[in-house]
């Protein structure tokens, strides 16, 4: 199956470990170590049903101290953290709730000069008040959660924005002088390839600076996966998949990580740092942090987080860590997601003998998944593993 990894930023996603060696690829940022935040915003408007991040559509009452307990944790750890290269704000619906309250948050970071400040939205949120409050308050990008542009499959995917209100929220978005990113999802249940085809052309048009675009994935506990008759096809999503990295590759977009794509100069800082084991603090409930080699989360729901934080104890609830030859192999499996790869010499042999036609060795001596590699890229991570 075609994998999305890393779609998730809260509460799901787990970081693995890794080295900074892709910095230098990438070309971030040549002189400081990039470091980042990430903030987790646990509520939602309506419970999408093949969502399983952590988040809720009944604790709306918990806005303000939630976001309060979140400003004085980051108040607290300011001191020790070094120059914040970027921030994501991911939920949940991040604009859902007060701009004022988030941006405080915002306020308490210790922003590098040029720091990537990214929040999730959703369409019928983003009014121009709210992008330009956002862009007036240190926010550089915004990733609206489109997901499709056709009705029909915004129905079946149990979505209830208003096509027409992307159009106005990329508006909006441009008007505050924000980089943009538009999430797609494919694979809903009955999505023809000409509806896909159509989702693909209405994004080119709107003309955002980064696409994700994401395989449907049946997570478990969810009402998608109590319905098998709903489950995407592995086959369909495959070509799905082919086709938008050819729509994107023909409009301008170079692919950088299996469901990314982005105009030269505009990859998400803030992924990257995920891809290459880069250390990132966790503000908010259910948020996981990597911090001095050590993998943490916090506490999953949002009254165990407000009862740690205002009673002054730490929220984290877990930790982990790897050994290095697991830190080293878990590095691997991150970087050949990545449009660059790993060092050939990283790769045993006989591994590479058996994915012939699934990777490809560059002329600067890395190894990198082919198109038809990329849809296997599970596979493939786990026999470089
Ligand atoms: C956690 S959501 C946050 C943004 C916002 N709440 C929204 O849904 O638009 C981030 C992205 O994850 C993706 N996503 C969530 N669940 C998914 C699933 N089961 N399979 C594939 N993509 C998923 C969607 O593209 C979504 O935009
Ligand atoms: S709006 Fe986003 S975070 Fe909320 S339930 Fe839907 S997919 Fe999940």
């Amino acid at each position: 199956m075609i994998g999305p990894y890393f779609v998730t930023q809260g509460g799901i996603w787990c970081c693995l470990g890794g080295t900074h060696e892709a910095d230098h690829h990438w070309g971030a940022y040549p002189s400081i170590v990039a470091f980042g935040v990430y903030l987790h915003v646990p509520f939602c408007r309506h419970r999408c049903d093949y969502c399983a991040f952590a988040t809720w559509t009944d604790r709306h009452h918990l806005e303000a101290r939630y976001l309060e307990a979140c400003r004085r944790q980051v108040a607290e750890a300011a001191h020790a953290l070094p120059p914040v290269t970027s921030v994501f704000v991911g939920g949940g619906t991040p604009s859902l709730v007060d701009p004022d309250a988030l941006l405080a948050v915002l306020a308490e970071v210790p922003l590098a000069d040029g720091a990537e400040v990214t929040v999730e939205c959703n369409p019928d949120d983003l009014t121009d008040e709210r992008a330009a409050r956002y862009a007036a308050g240190g926010v550089t990008r915004l990733s609206l959660g489109v997901q499709s542009l056709v009705p029909e499959v915004l129905a079946t995917l149990g979505r209830e924005h208003d096509p027409a209100n992307v159009t106005r929220a990329v508006a909006a978005t441009r008007r505050a002088g924000l980089d943009l990113n538009v999430d797609l999802v494919y694979g809903a249940a009955g999505e023809t390839p000409e509806q896909w085809a159509a989702t693909v052309e209405a994004t080119v048009a709107l003309a955002p600076d980064h696409v994700s675009a994401y395989a449907l994935t049946v997570e478990a506990g969810t009402p998608l996966a109590a319905d098998p008759a709903r489950h995407p096809d592995d086959d369909t999503q495959a070509d799905q998949y082919l086709y938008v990295t050819e729509a994107l590759g023909a409009a301008g977009y170079e692919w950088y990580e299996i469901s990314n794509w982005a105009r030269p100069g505009h990859e998400c800082r803030h992924n990257l740092l995920y891809w290459t084991g880069g250390e990132y603090l966790a503000v908010g409930c259910a948020a996981h942090g990597h911090l001095g080699g050590r993998r943490y989360w916090n506490h999953r729901t949002p009254e165990r987080y407000l009862d740690a934080v205002e009673a002054g104890r730490s929220p984290e609830s877990g930790a982990e860590e790897l050994e290095p030859a697991e830190r080293a192999a878990e590095s691997r499996q991150l970087a050949i997601r990545t449009r660059y790869g790993v060092a050939a010499g990283e790769v045993d042999d006989g591994a590479l003998a058996d994915l012939s036609g699934l990777v490809a060795r560059t002329d600067d001596g890395r190894v990198v998944l082919t198109p038809a590699g990329r849809l296997l890229a599970n596979e493939v991570a786990i026999r470089i593993g």
